[in-house]
């Protein structure tokens, strides 16, 4: 069986040599194990973070050990009285093609609700991101504009659908001319500006003559640099990612100030993370499939087949391929 762990922490991007492919053998089962075999598995920007020797709000990834990450099993075998063989469950799995684990860190998925990969995505922890970040941070109300980076992306494009739910304008911000139009004739958003172009900062001006009110942050840098002077009295701006500085090594991105923006606007700026919302997750995740099943809610996931697809998978999050949320086949086409 394959497994694939942190080799060396990376400078700057990572590349394949950050990482190393073994054979190993799987561990015994005790008593409330169950072995399963990865079926599908997410990768997220936030992974890069873990790969740094340095604090956060989750433990750095250990050198010669597996990633982990949210991932989609098939029960092979239980010794847990919660699961039987055949059963579809989702945790926190290492990045390997098997794995056994115990029960406690399991749950039991429904593939007749969605289809799986919409467990990691749209009605998982990038759905449920983008739920909580908005309407608590964000709070949009009809006719305002909200504005929101990788628009494209897992995170943004459920944003920008919950935005629309709620009456809000909506404007997305992507790196491409194809995700722009995913962005405004797939998901319906008002508006979509490609920020790679020269005009990206005139364009995002014109495309909120009303300024902006929410302004959901998943990207950083210049993108958001082109957002401060746009902002109306009071905008809110959750903050949920910078993924144009996570390959950083120097402080070589500083952009304008933002504290003079949000003093001019009496902005209110908030980070977070997902998991501050963890007592929270059964409403929310109730909230996103009833949408899902009223057709008020679309996704789409980019697929790559196959265990060896893992590290490309994770490495094209920082180039941007993937359009919604980026899932690997593990067991292939
Ligand atoms: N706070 C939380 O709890 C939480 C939870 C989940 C995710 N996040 C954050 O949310 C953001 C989106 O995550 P996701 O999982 O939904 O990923 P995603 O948007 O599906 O994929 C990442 C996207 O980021 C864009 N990107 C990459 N490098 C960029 C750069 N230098 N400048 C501008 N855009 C860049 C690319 O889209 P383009 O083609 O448009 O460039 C890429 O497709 C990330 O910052 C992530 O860390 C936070």
């Amino acid at each position: 069986m394959k497994q694939i762990n942190l080799k060396t922490r990376p400078v700057g991007l990572p590349s394949k040599d950050t990482f190393e492919i073994k054979d190993v053998k799987l561990k015994g089962m005790q008593s409330g194990d169950v072995h399963i075999q990865l079926v599908y598995l997410s990768v997220d920007p936030y992974l890069r973070g873990r790969m740094n020797d340095t604090k956060s709000y989750i433990p750095p990834f250990k050198l010669n050990e597996p990633i982990v990450s949210t991932g989609i099993g098939k029960v092979v075998k239980s010794k847990s009285d919660d699961f039987l063989e055949g059963d579809f469950v989702i945790g926190s799995v290492p990045w390997q093609e098997e794995a056994i684990l115990p029960g406690e860190t399991l749950q039991k998925i429904d593939p007749a609700v969605a289809k799986l990969p919409a467990y990691l995505g749209i009605i998982g922890m990038t759905g449920l991101t983008a739920y909580f970040g908005l309407l608590d941070i964000g709070q949009p109300e009809p006719d305002e504009t909200v504005v929101v980076s990788a628009g494209a992306g897992a995170v943004g494009s459920a944003v920008g659908q919950i935005a629309q739910i709620k009456g809000a304008r909506v404007v997305g911000i992507a790196g491409s001319e194809e995700k722009i139009h995913y962005m405004v004739n797939e998901l319906g958003f008002d508006v979509g500006i490609n920020y790679k172009t020269k005009e990206f900062s005139h364009n995002l001006a014109k495309a909120c003559p009303n300024g902006i009110d929410v302004y959901f942050e998943n990207v950083g840098g210049k993108v958001s640099d082109a957002v401060w002077p746009l902002l109306n009295k009071f905008a809110r701006i959750p903050v949920c990612g910078t993924i144009s500085s996570y390959n950083k090594t120097a402080e070589e991105d500083m952009g304008p100030r933002v504290q003079s923006y949000l003093i001019k606007s009496s902005a209110k700026m908030q980070g977070f993370t997902v998991g501050d919302y963890a007592d929270q997750f059964a409403e929310g995740k109730k909230q996103l499939v009833q949408w899902l099943e009223e057709g008020k809610l679309i996704h789409k996931e980019t697929l790559v087949h196959g265990f060896d697809q893992t590290i490309p998978a994770f490495l094209s999050l920082f180039d941007g391929k993937n359009i919604g949320k980026i899932v690997v086949d593990v067991r292939g086409k």
